[in-house]
C-alpha cells in the first residue's frame, strides 16, 4: 500500500458581518464532501477555515450596533460555527483572521515581499468623508448614476442600467456612512507589484492547477496586463496595522487568504495537531510534497489565482496545488430573492428541514466546473423523496424487519449472490473517481443506478413471499442479508454526502465506521440493531413554512446581499443598510421599540477636527445626554441653545472618534446647509414621549 496523501483543503472565509445562507453552503458542502471522501479513503486530509473578520463593513457594522468590532466578530463566529456544525460541515479547525497567527503571517509575507522589492509606495487621491474622518471605499459612496441618473447608486456601478464608472463620476455624491459630500484627499498607499510574478503565474496556470474556464479567464487577465494591487488602507480601519507604517493597515483582502495559513498553524499547535504530528512547514514550504487546494466561488478567482500565489511565491512559500472554483446558487431559476422568501439563511433552513436533504440535492447537481447551480424546490422534494427515502433507505427497511423478527437480528453466514455483491464493490472505483474529480452529480447517478439494481434484486427475490413459505428460512435470511449488504455499500458510498444518515446506519448495522476499504468485505454472521426509519420524506408544508419564515426574517433584520458579481470588488454588504433613502420596511413591533423623546438643547459646541459636526448637550427632562450631529453647516451653534428637538432616546451609545454619542437627534432636509432640527410647538416638555 502506498503512503497516504497529505492534503490541506480550505473553503473561502465567510465575512464576519452576516449570517451564513444557502448560497454560501454550496461551497462548504462541496468542500466538506471532498474532505470526508478523502478521509474515508484513508488519506491524511485536513480541512480548515476561519471567519474573515477585517475591513470597513465590519468596522461600520460594529459601530452601527454600538459595540466593539471584536465583540461583533466573536458573536458572528459563534453563529457561523453553529450553522456549519449543524450542516455537518466538519472542519478540522475554524479560526479567525483577527488572530495572532494571522498577524504573524501577514507581517511575514508583507516583509518578505517588501524586502524582495515587490512592494511600491505611491500617493493616491481618494474620496474622504469629512464627518466620519475616513477614506471611503467605492461601495460607500452613493449618488446618481452618471449615465442614467438613477438615484442612490454605488460608486462603482449602477444597479439600474449596469454602467461601470469611477466614484468621482457620480452626480451629487454622498458618503453612505454620514451622508456628507465626500472630499478628494491624498494619501500614501502600498502596492503589490503583481507583474513581477507574471512568468511564475503563467507557468503555474499552464501546469494543470486550474479548471479550463479559470485558466481561460487568467489568459484574458494576462493579456490586459497585471496591475499593481493596493494592499493598504488608512485608519480608521479594522485590521492589522502595517508594522513599519503607523496609521496604515493591511487591506482585508491581503490578510484574508493568509487566514488559511493562520488556521492551519492554529491546528498544528493544538493538541490534536500535535498528536497527529502536523508540521506547518511540511505543508507550506516551497518543496512541500503535501497537496493544497482552495475551494472558492468564481467571483474571487482573481484574488486566489493571481494575488495569492504571487504573494506566497514572493514570500518563499509554496503555491496551491489547485484552485477549485464553483458557480453561484439560484433558487427556482432566479437569483435568491428576499421578497419571494428564497433568500434562505442556514439557520432558518435548519429550523424546518433536515440538512442531509440539502447536502444531497447540492451533491446531485454539483459538477467540477463553474456553472451556476439551481435549487428547484419541487425537484428538491421529488429527488429527496424518491432517491433517498424511496430507494436507498427503503432497501434497508425492506430487509431489516425479517432479520430482526425471524433471526434475532443475525445476518447469514454467506451471501446468496456473491457475484452481485462483487459487481457492486467493483463499481466503487468509478464512484471514487467521480468524487475525486468533484463530479458529485456523476457519483450520485451511479449510486442511484445501483440502488435501483438493489431494489430490483429484492423485488425478484420477494422475501415477503419466502417468509410465508415453510422451510425457506435460510433463503429468506440470505436474501435479507444480501439486501442489507447492498444497502451498506450504498450508504457507505453516500457517506461523504450524508454523514448523519451514514452514522445512524452504522449504529443500526452495528458496524464500525464505513471506510472505503471496509466496504469491500460483506457483513456476515453479524448482529444488527432493530431498524428505525433512517430518513423521513420532505413534506411540501415544510418547504412552504421555510419560505414563509425566510420572508419574515427580512422584516426583522437585514441580510447581506448575494450579488458577489464583481471580481476585485469586495462586496461591502453593510452599505446596503446605509444608503437607501427609504430602507426595507420594518414591522410595527420594530418601530414601537424606537423611543422618541422631546429634548431641549442645553448646549451646542463645535467639535475639533470635525468640521461637519456639532456636539449637543440635551436635556431629556432630568437626564442629560451628549449627542453628535452632522448639522454644523446648517446651524450656528448659538442659535440652537434653548431649542426643542426630537431624539431617539434608546439608541445604543456609539463610540465615535471624538467621544460617545448617546442617541440621535432627528432632522430632515437634503443635507449641507438645508437640514432642519424639528422644533415642536409650545406645550412640548423635555422628556415627553413622541407618539
Ligand atoms: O468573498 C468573500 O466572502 C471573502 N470573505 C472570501 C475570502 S476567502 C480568503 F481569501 F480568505
Ligand atoms: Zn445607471
Amino acid at each position: 500500500m502506498s503512503d497516504p496523501r497529505e492534503i490541506l483543503i480550505t473553503s473561502a472565509l465567510p465575512y464576519a458581518n452576516g449570517p451564513i445562507h444557502i448560497g454560501h453552503l454550496v461551497e462548504y458542502i462541496q468542500t466538506d464532501i471532498w474532505a470526508r471522501f478523502q478521509r474515508m479513503r484513508g488519506e491524511r486530509c485536513w480541512y480548515v477555515c476561519a471567519d474573515d473578520a477585517h475591513g470597513t463593513p465590519i468596522m461600520l457594522k460594529a459601530r452601527q450596533e454600538g459595540i466593539a468590532p471584536e465583540d461583533l466578530i466573536a458573536r458572528v463566529a459563534a453563529e457561523h460555527q453553529a450553522d456549519f456544525a449543524d450542516f455537518r460541515v466538519a472542519f478540522d479547525n475554524y479560526h479567525s483572521t483577527h488572530s495572532d497567527e494571522n498577524r504573524h503571517y501577514a507581517g511575514l509575507i508583507y516583509a518578505r515581499n517588501r524586502d524582495a522589492g515587490h512592494i511600491a509606495r505611491r500617493t493616491i487621491t481618494q474620496a474622504y468623508d469629512p464627518v466620519e474622518l475616513m477614506f471611503l471605499p467605492d461601495r460607500f459612496i452613493i449618488g446618481e448614476c452618471p449615465k442614467c441618473g438613477a438615484p442612490a447608486q454605488y460608486g462603482d456601478n449602477c444597479e439600474a442600467c449596469g454602467a461601470s464608472y469611477s466614484p468621482n463620476e457620480l452626480k451629487n455624491p454622498r458618503s453612505a456612512v454620514s451622508g456628507a459630500v465626500p472630499e478628494q484627499r491624498e494619501s500614501d498607499h502600498f502596492f503589490f507589484r503583481l507583474a513581477d510574478f507574471e512568468a511564475m503565474l503563467r507557468d503555474w496556470t499552464r501546469g494543470g492547477s486550474l479548471q479550463k474556464e479559470v485558466a481561460n479567464k487568467l489568459g484574458e487577465w494576462f493579456e490586459s496586463g497585471l496591475q499593481e494591487w493596493d494592499i493598504s488602507r488608512d485608519a480608521p480601519y479594522f485590521g492589522f496595522e502595517i508594522p513599519d507604517h503607523p496609521g496604515k493597515f493591511f487591506y482585508v483582502w491581503l490578510d484574508a487568504p493568509i487566514g488559511y495559513m493562520a488556521s492551519f498553524q492554529n491546528l498544528c499547535d493544538s493538541p490534536r495537531g500535535q498528536a497527529a504530528g502536523l508540521d506547518f512547514h511540511r505543508f507550506w514550504s516551497k518543496d512541500s510534497k503535501a497537496e493544497l487546494y482552495h475551494f472558492i466561488g468564481k467571483d474571487i478567482i482573481y484574488f486566489h489565482a493571481l494575488f495569492w500565489p504571487a504573494m506566497l511565491d514572493g514570500a518563499g512559500f509554496r503555491v496551491p496545488s489547485a484552485i477549485f472554483a464553483h458557480g453561484f446558487l439560484t433558487v427556482d431559476g432566479a437569483k435568491m430573492s428576499k421578497s419571494r422568501g428564497t433568500f434562505i439563511k442556514a439557520r432558518t433552513y435548519l429550523d424546518h428541514l433536515n440538512p442531509e436533504y440539502l447536502r444531497y440535492y447540492f451533491a446531485a447537481k454539483l459538477g467540477p466546473g463553474v456553472d451556476d447551480l439551481d435549487l428547484n424546490l419541487e425537484d428538491f422534494q421529488a429527488r429527496v423523496n424518491s432517491d433517498l427515502v424511496g430507494k436507498v433507505v427503503n432497501i434497508a427497511s425492506r430487509s431489516a424487519g425479517f432479520i430482526t423478527k425471524r433471526f434475532d437480528g443475525r445476518l447469514s453466514a454467506t451471501l446468496p449472490d456473491p457475484a452481485l455483491f462483487a459487481q457492486f464493490v467493483a463499481a466503487g472505483d468509478s464512484i471514487a473517481d467521480a468524487y475525486e474529480q468533484r463530479e458529485y452529480s456523476r457519483a450520485v447517478r451511479e449510486i442511484m443506478a445501483l440502488a435501483d439494481r438493489a431494489n430490483q434484486y429484492i423485488d425478484e427475490q420477494a422475501p415477503w413471499v419466502l417468509a410465508k413459505q415453510p422451510g425457506r428460512e435460510a433463503e429468506l435470511q440470505g436474501v435479507c442479508t444480501m439486501g442489507l449488504n447492498l444497502f451498506r455499500l450504498l450508504i457507505g458510498w453516500l457517506r461523504p454526502i450524508l454523514p448523519g444518515t451514514a452514522e445512524d446506519s452504522e449504529i443500526f448495522l452495528q458496524a464500525p465506521p464505513l471506510t472505503w476499504a471496509a466496504l469491500g468485505e460483506p457483513l456476515l454472521e453479524h448482529l444488527i440493531a432493530p431498524f428505525k426509519p433512517l430518513m423521513t420524506r420532505v413534506e411540501p408544508a415544510q418547504v412552504a413554512a421555510l419560505l414563509e419564515a425566510s420572508k419574515e426574517d427580512l422584516s426583522h433584520q437585514s441580510v447581506p446581499a448575494t450579488d458577489k458579481g464583481e471580481v476585485l470588488v469586495q462586496v461591502d454588504t453593510s452599505a446596503h443598510l446605509l444608503r437607501d433613502p427609504i430602507a426595507a420596511t420594518i414591522d410595527y413591533d420594530t418601530f414601537a421599540k424606537v423611543d422618541l423623546r422631546v429634548a431641549r438643547i442645553l448646549a451646542a459646541d463645535l467639535v475639533g477636527g470635525a468640521d461637519k459636526l456639532l456636539v449637543l448637550t440635551l436635556d431629556l427632562g432630568g437626564e442629560t445626554r451628549q449627542v453628535f450631529a452632522g448639522i454644523r453647516e446648517a446651524y450656528n451653534p448659538r442659535d440652537l441653545v434653548g431649542c426643542l428637538t426630537v431624539m431617539v432616546a434608546n439608541l445604543a451609545p456609539r463610540k465615535m472618534r471624538f467621544g460617545v454619542s448617546e442617541g440621535m437627534v432627528l432632522a430632515a432636509g437634503p443635507g449641507g446647509k438645508d437640514i432642519f432640527i424639528l422644533s415642536p410647538d409650545e406645550g412640548a416638555e423635555p422628556g415627553m414621549k413622541v407618539k
